[in-house]
């Protein structure tokens, strides 16, 4: 059993340890962490699994950053600590997180990762004009929380330091029942 929980800043230490296992202590030279450098990544959306005896079995967060002029979320990393995978608490995270940001008005996703993962979640790889500077075009994918709004044509994803700006506006306010609501799932 493990059940779900926003992110406290005493969860620090242990997912940086989960992530330094998870990775690699390297992991900082992925060209994803561009994106993070010097950027909190969104305190709303960062969520943990948490087992018995609240040990932390898994992470996931999200980063603002923009597609050309567009507003967007850079979701990862995801880690779950190695003994507990193929359980099933990345998918909750997964689906939770995005579930959460939807409701909070947030209307695009990018990621870089295993296309054969997170396929299941909805993602698909990003279309040619859709470029990370460095990153493999195969392993960046995108999901559109919005189905209204179009996929810029062309655009390059950038760092973004704003995060007001990365909400639609509406239903922000429905996070926090989410959250509230979070479920213990088996
Ligand atoms: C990848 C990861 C997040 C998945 O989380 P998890 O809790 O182990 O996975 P879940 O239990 O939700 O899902 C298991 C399913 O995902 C599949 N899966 C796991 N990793 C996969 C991968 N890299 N590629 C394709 N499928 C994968 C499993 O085969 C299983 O498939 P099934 O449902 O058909 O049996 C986790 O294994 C992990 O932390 N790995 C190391 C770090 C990492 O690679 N993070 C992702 C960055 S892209």
């Amino acid at each position: 059993m493990f059940s779900i929980r926003l992110e406290q800043p005493a969860d620090s230490v242990a997912i940086e340890e989960l992530l330094d296992l998870a990775f690699g202590a390297d992991r900082r030279k992925k060209t994803s962490y561009r994106y993070r450098d010097g950027i909190a990544p969104l305190a709303d959306l960062s969520f943990v699994a948490e087992a018995e005896a609240g040990l932390l079995v898994g992470s996931v967060r999200y980063w603002p950053i923009l597609a050309g002029s567009t507003p967007a979320l850079l979701l990862g990393p995801l880690a779950i600590e190695p003994a507990r995978q193929g359980r099933g608490v990345g998918r909750a995270l997964v689906f939770h997180s995005l579930d959460v940001a939807a409701q909070a008005g947030h209307r695009l996703v990018f990621l870089v990762g295993d296309p054969a993962y997170y396929q299941r979640f909805g993602f698909d790889p990003v279309p040619p004009g859709i470029v990370m500077p460095n990153e493999s075009p195969a392993r960046l994918q995108y999901r559109l929380l919005d189905p209204s709004l179009a996929l810029p044509e062309k655009a390059t994803l950038r760092r973004s330091q704003s995060r007001a700006a990365h909400r639609a506006g509406r239903g922000a306010s429905l996070a926090g029942k989410a959250i509230a609501g979070a479920s213990c799932i088996p």
